[in-house]
């Protein structure tokens, strides 16, 4: 069911809402300004300016080397290109584990510079002080556990999180404090599905997952990957809805032997 088109702009009420009647919530990743308004027209829920810019953007092995700056480029891109959805963004590695007053003045500069409405980081009990603070400014957060992958050379993989008893015990645990800190909305990636249910019904606001199975309240996915333009990354969680990367290349090609072979432009297409 897609959220009601009367539904003029998304806010994070709305998201609780969209939890209290039962109607699951679209999210996916954006970085610039022509794939966000395809997907604000489309009607999607949510545009997370996402982290993962440092892999899919800029080639990086891991989301660790992009910065604050870099952040608020992307995400003033996708702002400018938006109506109705809620623009999320991440706070980058470096940018808020230092001390709560550092993670304040990075979450005021995304706000005032790039114009998001939202902005996620990851961690529980560790950024909890941080996340208070950033919300007793008034800026909306959006929390995110299981894989975090800013510490992926802590975890030293990419697999499963939260499949022990400890662990898992810890993530609900994280999960209630920061619904408990006033976040609108947690991401949980890459956990068992059962955990994932248990957590959503434990607490009111929306459990967006991302390789959290279907018993959360809503999914978000990478767009290059949702899109096919990936080709290496093939975890059992993704659905590809197109192969964009074989398309863009048919096209390419076709494109390049046109112009060698002299058929483009044709005379129509020129003055
Ligand atoms: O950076 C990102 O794209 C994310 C999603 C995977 C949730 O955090």
């Amino acid at each position: 069911m897609a959220t009601p088109k009367e539904i003029k702009r998304i806010t994070t009420h709305t998201l609780q809402n969209l939890k209290a009647e039962g109607v699951r919530i679209s999210m996916l990743t954006a970085y610039d300004f022509s794939m966000a308004r395809i997907f604000d027209d489309a009607g999607i829920d949510v545009l997370l300016v996402g982290d993962s810019a440092s892999n899919v953007m800029a080639g990086h092995e891991t989301t660790l080397p992009i910065t604050l700056d870099q952040m608020i480029y992307h995400a003033a891109s996708v702002v400018r290109a938006i109506k109705r959805c809620l623009v999320v963004v991440d706070l980058p590695f470096g940018s808020y584990q230092g001390n709560s007053k550092e993670a304040l003045v990075s979450a005021i500069r995304i706000m005032k510079e790039a114009g998001a409405h939202a902005i996620k980081l990851e961690g529980g009990a560790e950024v909890i002080e941080s996340v208070r603070r950033i919300i007793s400014a008034g800026v909306p957060v959006m929390g995110h556990l299981g894989l975090t992958p800013q510490s992926i050379y802590k975890f030293g993989t990419y697999a499963v999180r939260a499949t022990g008893e400890v662990e898992a015990l810890k993530l609900k645990e994280d999960a209630l404090l920061l619904q408990e800190a006033g976040c609108f909305a947690i991401v949980l990636e890459k956990i068992p599905a059962q955990l994932a249910g248990e957590v959503a019904r434990s607490v009111t606001i929306p459990i967006i997952g991302i390789g959290a199975g279907n018993q959360v309240d809503g999914q978000v996915l990478v767009m290059h990957d949702m899109l096919g333009i990936t080709r290496q990354f093939q975890p059992r969680f993704l659905r590809r809805y197109l192969n964009l990367y074989d398309k863009i290349k048919q096209a390419t090609e076709k494109y390049i032997s046109d112009v060698k072979e002299r058929e483009f432009p044709s005379d129509h297409e020129q003055y």
